[in-house]
Order: structure tokens, then C-alpha cells, then sequence
């Protein structure tokens, strides 16, 4: 079967140039995986070249890559079987078309050299299992021993051998499944989709990293609720972030309930999407509410509480993070600060906004503020429309209070209008604990709304203070 899409595609200085030292070493090699996949769902982005060599691979990438002359050189994983190249951007990787066998314990695989056959029997699914000939003889060929091109058309994600062969195999296969599921908006075949289920546990021999990298590309989705439930029903999320899965469920007693708070997360996240693609942003929407379990309590008078849920929730944070070999620097505390204060607004927005209290949040929250109002619009999942519309007002105003205000009292990037040094000079005092207490007191006076954010009303403040403090002995 040839295809134009793929024939004008493979027409470039790349493929040719496999096609003329594949012909000479009389070696076939093959365009597959994602490529072909893309290419055949009309994906415009040119995406990373997977070159499948029924022969030695590493040997086929230095050729094309001499003549090709790319910026960097070939990298070899001898180890692997396979090297890569970049070139104009591409990441152009080749590798020996193995039979393999995998490690019980790990998912390095044991490689043999193998055929084409071999080679796509051991693909994860059919639709990646397409490949592209780039000999003369099969310039632009198909070839499909698994329908995948069938399972393109029908959405359909399927393994090409038994799902428990292929996910016991390799585990990550059942992530990198619902991911593409999430993606591709495609349904899991009902065999693979059990296979899954009955091969959930040997998700425990993959590492974190792997694990992280699959679920940063399901939360990057337009829908990741979609992933993050299929995750949930077949059990894999359970093992990977039972954080989560420890909000699902709604308890009652004495005829109150509390909320699901396990599929109000996914709601939240899925509010997000569309108005921001910072995946940490999204991470916060979804780990919001994670103290929420942790801090569950019922009372009699009151019903259901969740108090510090918040304070909880960010000290949550750094065990997924590290269990998941996440950064732990700005990017997490970032995430810790955002559900830290995912509260502030709400209780803001549900009195009358004072001048004070919009100052002390942008103080708190910084360059982060709207972000922080983002997850705040998406937190709301009420589905009575006067009380959706009546709080995205509120949030409305608390937003147009902090442009008015911080135009007025400059407190993001707050920098205090007297320095320590300065103060120290003044009373003529060395270093100690009454300069901490005077410049607090006066960001405090500033806040509160008692002083102007200038270096004259700070002065005056300065030297009330340090009287009162007895600093100074002698009247200036
Ligand atoms: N592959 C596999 N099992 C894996 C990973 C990859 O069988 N655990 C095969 C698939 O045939 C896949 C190809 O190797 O198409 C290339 O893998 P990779 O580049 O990781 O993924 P792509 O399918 O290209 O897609 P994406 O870049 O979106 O992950």
C-alpha cells in the first residue's frame, strides 16, 4: 500500500539519503513509530525520526550521518543496539531490529538481532507498530502486519500480541496506553485495557522519572480527567499517586455529606487546561486538594471539615515530588505555595474586600497572584449557575481590586523603603534583633493600610519605634 501524505513527507534529504546507503549495503531500513502514527493522523509538527534497520543499526546511523553532516556528532548506546543524530532539529535515531526478551526485575531488555517481524511483534501497540520502506524496492510501502491503520481509523489503542505479554514485558506500556488514550482521544482496547488490570502491579519496577514523564504528558492534555480515570479504574493510580486516590469517595454520617473530592479534582484540573500551559500550575490544580484526606473530620455541629487542609496538602508535596524524581527546587515550591495559599482568595472574595487584605495577598503571593486566582476560577465546580456566576464575580473583583491597588501601593516586588543599614546608622547601633523589629513593623504599617509605601512615612515610623525602643539617647 503506498499513501502520498507519506510519500511527499519521506520526500527530503533525510530519507534519501537512508535510501542510498540502505540500497548499497543492502540492508532494508524502515520509518516507524510516531512518525508514521503522526503523519497518518494528518499531525503537522515534524516529530523525532525512528529508523528501524533490519541489520546493524549504530553502522547505518554513522553513514547517513557522514553524508549528512549534521551540527553534532552521532551518538552511539552501543549497549542499545541504537544511535541518533540530530539534524535541522529532527532527532533522527536508528535501531537494529531486535528479538527481544525482558529482564523479570527491570525493563532493560535482554537484545538479540532480529527480523522485521521479530521486531514489530514486539512494538507496544498497532498503531505504532506501522512501518514506512526506504529501499528502492519498497520506496514509501506500508507495511501493517497488525492493523494499525485500521486501529487509527477506529481510535483504537491495542497491543499487537497478548496485552500480558506486552505490558509484563514492559510495565510502562500500560501508562504510555492510557496516555495515548488521553491524547489521541482513543479508546483501550477491552483486551488491553485488562491486560492492564491484571499486569497493574509490575508498574512498582519502573522509575519514577518514567512514571513522571507519562503523567506530565497526560496532564498537558486539553482533558486529563480522562487519563487520570482511566489511571483510577484500572488500578495503576492507586500505586502511583495514592494521594489521590485517597479522595475518592463521599462519606456520610448523620445525613451530611461531603463532596467527592477525588473526581472535584479532576473537574478542577480539566477547568484549567484552557487558560494556562504551565504544567506546574496544572500540577497545583491537581494535588489542591491532597491534605483534604488527611484532615478529614466530622463534628456534630458542624458537619464536615477539612481544617489546614492546605498546609497539609503543600507538605504533601515534596514526598510525590521526590518519589517521582520531580525537581525539588523553585518549580515544587512554586507548586507548594500555589495549594498553600489556594484558600486566601475564596475567603477574600467572600467578605467585603478590604484595601489591607489585598495588600497582605499580593505581599504573600507575588509574581504568582493570578496564577493563583486561575486555580481559584477553576476550583469553582458548583453546578448552580447563579452561584457559578455569583463566584466568578467575586473573583472577578478581587482581581481589579489588585490591579487598583498594587498601582497605587507598588507591593508585588516589595522592597522595604528603609534598609537595615540605614536604620542602624540612624540610632548609631551595630547588628541586632531591633532592626528586624522596626522593618517588620513597618511593612506591617504599610500593609495595614497606617503608613504610605514611601521612605517618609517609613522614617517616621522608624523613629517612633526606635524611641520606643529606647535607641535613642540623646534627641536628634
Ligand atoms: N516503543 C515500544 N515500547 C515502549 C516505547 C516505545 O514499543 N515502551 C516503540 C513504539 O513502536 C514507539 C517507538 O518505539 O512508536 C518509538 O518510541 P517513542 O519515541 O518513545 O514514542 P513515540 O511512539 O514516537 O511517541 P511519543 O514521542 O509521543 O512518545
Amino acid at each position: 500500500m503506498i499513501n502520498n501524505k507519506i510519500l511527499k513527507a519521506i520526500n527530503n534529504n533525510i530519507f534519501e539519503t537512508i535510501k542510498k546507503h540502505s540500497d548499497e549495503l543492502n540492508i532494508e531500513c524502515y520509518v516507524i513509530g510516531g512518525y508514521v502514527r503522526d503523519l497518518l493522523l494528518n499531525k503537522s509538527a515534524p516529530k523525532d525520526i525512528d529508523v528501524l534497520v533490519i541489520g546493524n543499526g549504530i553502522e547505518m546511523a554513522k553513514k547517513v550521518s557522514n553524508e549528512l553532516n549534521p551540527k553534532e556528532k552521532v551518538k552511539v548506546f552501543k549497549n542499545f543496539g541504537t544511535a541518533m543524530f540530530k539534524f535541522n532539529n529532527i532527532e533522527v535515531e536508528f535501531v537494529g531490529s531486535r528479538k527481544e526478551s525482558y529482564n523479570q526485575s527491570s525493563r532493560n531488555p535482554i537484545v538479540k538481532l532480529g527480523t522485521l517481524e521479530d521486531d514489530l511483534n514486539r512494538r507496544d501497540f498497532t498503531i505504532n507498530a506501522i512501518g514506512v520502506g526506504l529501499n528502492s524496492k519498497n520506496w514509501g510501502k506500508l507495511i501493517d502486519n497488525f492493523n494499525g491503520i485500521e486501529d487509527l481509523k477506529n481510535g483504537l489503542i491495542k497491543t499487537p500480541l497478548d496485552p500480558l505479554k506486552t505490558f509484563s514485558d514492559d510495565p510502562l506500556r500500560m501508562l504510555r496506553a492510557i496516555r495515548f488514550s488521553c491524547q489521541l482521544n482513543f479508546k483501550i482496547h477491552t483486551d488491553s485495557l485488562n491486560g492492564i488490570i491484571s499486569e497493574k502491579d509490575r508498574i512498582k519496577i519502573i522509575s519514577g522519572e518514567r512514571i513522571a514523564d507519562e503523567l506530565n504528558k497526560i496532564i498537558m492534555t486539553q482533558k486529563p480527567s480522562t487519563g487520570f480515570k482511566i489511571l483510577e479504574s484500572t488500578g495503576i493510580l492507586k500505586l502511583i499517586l495514592p494521594e489521590l486516590t485517597a479522595l475518592k469517595g463521599i462519606d456520610e454520617i448523620d445525613g451530611q455529606k461531603h463532596k467527592d473530592n477525588f473526581y472535584h479534582t479532576l473537574e478542577v484540573l480539566d477547568n484549567i487546561c484552557p487558560n494556562t500551559n504551565n504544567i506546574w500550575l496544572r500540577w497545583a490544580a491537581l494535588l489542591h486538594d491532597v491534605g483534604k484526606a488527611p484532615t478529614k473530620r466530622f463534628a456534630k455541629n458542624i458537619g464536615w471539615t477539612f481544617h489546614g487542609h492546605e498546609l497539609k496538602g503543600s507538605k504533601m508535596v515534596y514526598n510525590i515530588f521526590k518519589r517521582l524524581n520531580m525537581p525539588l527546587n523553585n518549580k515544587m515550591k512554586y507548586v507548594q505555595k500555589i495549594i498553600f495559599m489556594s484558600s486566601r482568595p475564596i475567603v477574600l472574595s467572600n467578605n467585603n474586600i478590604s484595601d489591607s487584605a489585598i495588600r497582605r495577598l499580593i505581599y504573600d503571593a507575588q509574581q504568582d497572584v493570578d496564577d493563583l486566582l486561575t486555580l481559584c476560577e477553576a476550583d469553582i465546580t458548583t453546578k448552580n449557575l447563579q452561584r457559578f456566576r455569583k463566584y466568578l464575580n467575586n473573583f472577578k473583583m478581587v482581581r481589579t481590586k489588585i490591579v487598583e491597588v498594587e498601582k497605587r501601593d507598588h507591593i508585588r516586588n516589595f522592597q522595604p523603603p528603609i534598609s537595615g543599614e540605614e536604620i542602624m546608622s540612624y540610632f548609631n547601633i551595630n547588628p541586632g534583633k531591633e532592626i528586624g523589629v522596626i522593618k517588620e513593623l513597618i511593612k506591617e504599617s504599610i500593609l495595614d493600610g497606617e503608613i504610605k509605601n514611601d521612605y517618609e512615612s517609613a522614617k517616621l515610623i522608624m523613629i517612633k519605634k526606635g524611641k520606643a525602643l529606647g535607641l535613642i539617647k540623646n534627641e536628634k
